[in-house]
């Protein structure tokens, strides 16, 4: 028997001022668009905007249904969008926030497995690395520079 580790890394920024301006402008547009959620189940709304090789900025919040498992994430809803709309075209950052309205999210949100699975589709398709930032509400940002940290391990199409 042997062991292996497997690391991961993060950037960690204290709040939105600290991030570069693009960054910046990218995760107000995130939070412009979780207002847009559709969360009367849970009362959490997450926001989530791409800015992609073409200039273009395409956004998305989480839809959810009363048939719980038919909603969808926003980082779902935003990357499936980018695709569709725009099938040539390389995602290059995508930011995160989320917000609840009955307590205020302090703790960076992650994206779920399912949307992880998701996104490292679109990041081996484009053969370069997505560069993801997450928050709450408030509070400290993390960046991932690929989807590679946050999905170690993960499956993709090489075992197919
Ligand atoms: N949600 C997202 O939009 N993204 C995630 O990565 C985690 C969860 C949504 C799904 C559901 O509408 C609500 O947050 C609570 O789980």
């Amino acid at each position: 028997m042997k062991e292996i580790t497997i690391t991961t890394k993060f950037k960690v920024f204290d709040s939105t001022t600290d991030l570069p301006n693009d960054v910046q402008n990218l995760m107000e547009q995130a939070v412009a668009i979780r207002k847009n959620a559709y969360a009367p189940y849970s009362k959490f709304r997450v926001g989530v905007a791409l800015v992609l090789d073409n200039g273009k900025i395409v956004t998305g919040s989480n839809q959810e249904n009363a048939a719980y498992p038919s909603g969808l994430c926003a980082e779902r809803v935003a990357i499936f969008y980018a695709g569709s709309i725009y099938p040539d075209a390389k995602v290059l950052k995508m930011a995160i926030t989320a917000a609840s309205d009955t307590n205020q999210t302090t703790a960076p949100i992650p994206p779920c497995g399912s949307c992880r699975q998701s996104i490292a589709e679109y990041e081996i398709r484009q053969e370069t690395p997505i560069e993801i930032y997450f928050m709450g509400e408030i509070g400290t940002i993390y960046k991932s520079e690929s989807l590679k940290n946050l999905l170690p391990f993960m499956f993709d199409k090489k075992f197919l």
